[in-house]
């Protein structure tokens, strides 16, 4: 927005013409910004949930499937990718007040988020599963945790899920990390988060003191999120999706992060 102010001041200066659509309007979104100024995709996204986001080692990129597919989104859009690393529950609220364009989370696709924000075409399925200790017995499955401590991420559909099942003393914390730390210093007696980010933290990190359950609950369709006031990006960023399925693009990021193409 600055930017584009900028550019508007310098072209009534030289040109001393008025330009139309300069200035005012605080609501810029990403299909209306000036041809002129280079175009940016304003990207929010919690950073802390591999595969799908995260932060190198020196947490100056972003990297995962998410951020991988939101890039070749960008560029087959034609813009330049601008990714900010929010809360989970604050994302919603930051597109709201129109600071951010799309946001790609792991975010679930759900009819309460829907009356908030517009999806695009679902781009992966997911689903939730439990993390225990190595040495746990007792919590085999869901219905388990009944009577139990459970972490989970706020504002997840993992603990909307939980807070279903009856007698569960639910500890909503920031980020999925957190809930793995809870987990390992014993504050609970599980975590319920979405089944590869289980996976691939018992791969990467606690593989020693720690086991997913295979039990699935819910089957869930991961969307980027977009206001519902831009019924245009939404086309376009669909029509990239589908691009990117059809040139293979698509596949090849998905292998990259999961090993094998996905299922058709
Ligand atoms: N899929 C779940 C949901 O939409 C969890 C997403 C959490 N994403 C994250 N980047 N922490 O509620």
């Amino acid at each position: 927005m600055k930017k584009v102010l900028l550019i508007c001041m310098a072209l009534i200066m030289s040109l001393s013409v008025l330009v139309a659509g300069c200035g005012g309007g605080s609501e810029k979104k990403a299909d209306q910004k000036a041809s002129s100024t280079e175009k940016v995709l304003r990207i929010g996204t919690n950073a802390d949930f591999a595969p799908f986001e995260f932060q190198d080692v020196d947490g100056k990129n972003y990297e995962g499937f998410d951020m991988d597919l939101i890039r070749a989104v960008a560029k087959e859009m034609g813009y330049k990718a601008d990714i900010q690393n929010i809360n989970f529950d604050g994302l919603i609220p930051a597109m709201e007040s129109g600071n951010l364009d799309v946001i790609i989370s792991g975010m679930t696709i759900n009819d309460e988020r829907k009356q908030k924000v517009e999806f695009s075409d679902p781009y992966y399925k997911s689903g939730l599963s439990i993390v225990v200790k190595k040495d746990n017995n007792d919590i085999k499955k869901f219905t388990d945790l009944k009577g139990k401590k459970v972490a989970v991420q706020i504002g997840t559909t993992s603990a909307k899920e939980v807070h279903k099942i009856e007698g569960v003393e639910v500890k909503e914390l920031n980020s999925s990390a957190d809930t793995f730390m809870e987990l390992k210093a014993g504050g609970v007696d599980a975590v319920v988060n979405d089944r590869p980010v289980n996976d691939t933290y018992i791969k990467t990190t606690g593989g020693a003191d720690v086991k997913a359950l295979d039990e699935l609950l819910t089957s869930e369709d991961y969307g980027i999120a977009m206001s519902k006031k831009n019924p245009e990006l939404v086309k376009s960023v669909n029509a990239a999706l589908k691009k990117l399925h059809e040139n293979g693009e698509y596949d090849k990021i998905f292998t990259k992060w999961f090993g094998a193409a996905p299922k058709k």
